[in-house]
């Protein structure tokens, strides 16, 4: 896909879509609730189908639509579930994938999962790993600690268990397999990540306590079907955020957007770079907290973003990558070796195509060091089929002085698959 530079402000209102890792966690524990749960904004893309299938495939009856975003998933109880008919696919999805496993451990039926090319490379040894200590039986089936992974019933055991990663993937599988095993279960993190399954199993009744590190739930709960609103995600809303902020004259309103106070790093590095956004109807559900954010083009100086701020941004550093490209002085990012292992390995991502730009970026092990200010010039990137890359450099070439081409510029289906047109639409105004 080909994409001109800008000649003119960013401007009007934009609703993102709703939250992906909210949308998920919806159809997993409704499912394995009794009753009804009620979805509102619910994120329809490839990721969030590929969780609704995988259930479907194990007996539950999930409705979508008429109206876009409403799902309604009749759940069974944590004992409801049935044997899959045939291979789980979790398609692209590592959140699917790692979730999903915590829950088919507790299974009295073997399950096998897989997924595309991209979720076959990814680590899962450190759900192995965990759950192999509660007593699980999960064996990665070519013996590379990756999917396809196959599940066997077993008796479940609650730990105690410290985590090498600020990973909510990871502490949401443990918490999710300590519903079935025959104690109190705990995760302690390094830092702490999203904390979107503790709120809403608790919305589901669950008995769940959390302090900063530390979550712990009890075995055998009687969840029930709840309602849920899924605020925009703040991981959609930062190409917005970015481009607003970058291109002069922008002024953009981004509706009802999720600021967990786990995700909103990227709020708190456009402050530490001289920026300011207005949060406006500022409302709670569920205790997920959202705003109204308005973005106002600005400028930037270079920042340093690094340690448990990490977690709270971690899927918008490609695009914040950008936004200090743009920015004058130095961003050096620090602690941020889990892009390796994302849906491509992000940091090489980011430095290859933002390098083919004419930034002055750096690599290094855990991050890299971006000195700001230099004109971004036309290139072609390759997204490596990485939705998050796909959309940081369309944000990108905004600001370039040349036409860029995104390569597999269609994988923005796996988080946003309207997100070209809404791009366009602030550009026409
Ligand atoms: C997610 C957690 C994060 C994030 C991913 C979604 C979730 O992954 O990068 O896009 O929904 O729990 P990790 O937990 O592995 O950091």
């Amino acid at each position: 896909m080909k994409f001109t530079p800008i000649n003119g402000p960013l401007r009007g209102t934009l609703q993102v879509p709703g939250d992906k890792s909210i949308s998920h966690r919806c159809v997993m524990f409704g499912s394995i609730a009794k009753g009804v749960t009620e979805v509102s904004g619910f994120l329809n893309s490839a990721d969030c189908l590929s969780t609704i299938a995988c259930f479907r495939n194990m007996g539950i009856e999930i409705e979508t639509g008429p109206e876009r975003g409403h799902v309604r998933i009749h759940g069974k109880g944590i004992h409801g579930l049935t044997a899959p008919k045939d291979t789980l696919d979790c398609g692209n999805s590592g959140t699917t994938t790692r979730l999903i496993s915590g829950i088919l451990a507790g299974q009295k039926f073997p399950s096998r999962l897989t997924g595309d090319a991209s979720i076959q490379r990814r680590p899962m040894n450190r759900i192995i790993d965990p759950l192999t200590q509660m007593g699980a039986s999960v064996r990665s089936e070519k013996d590379n600690g990756c999917s396809p992974l196959v599940i066997r019933p077993s008796h479940l055991h609650g730990i105690d268990y410290r985590s090498p990663v600020a990973s909510a993937q990871v502490k949401s599988c443990i918490l999710l397999a300590g519903l079935y095993a025959d104690g109190r279960t705990s995760v302690i993190e390094p830092a702490p990540s999203r904390n979107h399954t503790e709120l809403m199993l608790k919305g589901f009744g669950a008995d769940i306590t959390t302090e900063r590190c530390r979550a712990s739930v009890l075995p055998e709960p009687d969840l029930r079907g709840i309602s849920v609103s899924v605020p925009g995600d703040i991981s959609s809303a930062a190409y917005f955020i970015a481009a607003a902020l970058m291109v002069p004259g922008s002024c953009v309103l981004l509706k009802n957007v999720g600021i967990n106070p786990t995700r909103d790093g990227i709020l708190e590095v456009v402050k530490a770079m001289g920026g300011s956004i207005e949060r406006m109807n500022v409302k709670e559900s569920g205790g997920e907290r959202s705003a109204d954010l308005l973005i106002r083009a600005q400028k930037l100086h270079g920042c340093r973003i690094g340690g448990p701020l990490i977690p709270r941004l971690i899927d918008e550093l490609p695009v914040i990558a950008v936004l200090a490209a743009h920015a004058e002085g130095t961003t050096t990012i620090t602690d941020a070796g889990e892009l390796r292992v994302k849906e491509s390995d992000r940091l090489d991502a980011i430095v290859t195509s933002l390098g083919a730009m004419g930034a002055d970026v750096t690599g290094t092990a855990d991050g890299m060091i971006i000195r700001g200010g230099r004109p971004l010039t036309g290139a072609c990137i390759d997204s490596r089929m990485d939705h998050r890359i796909a959309m940081s450099f369309a944000v990108a070439s905004l600001i370039a002085d040349g036409p860029v081409e995104i390569r597999n510029a269609e994988c923005v289906n796996i988080s946003y698959p309207d997100f070209y047109r809404d791009l366009a639409s602030l550009r026409r105004i």
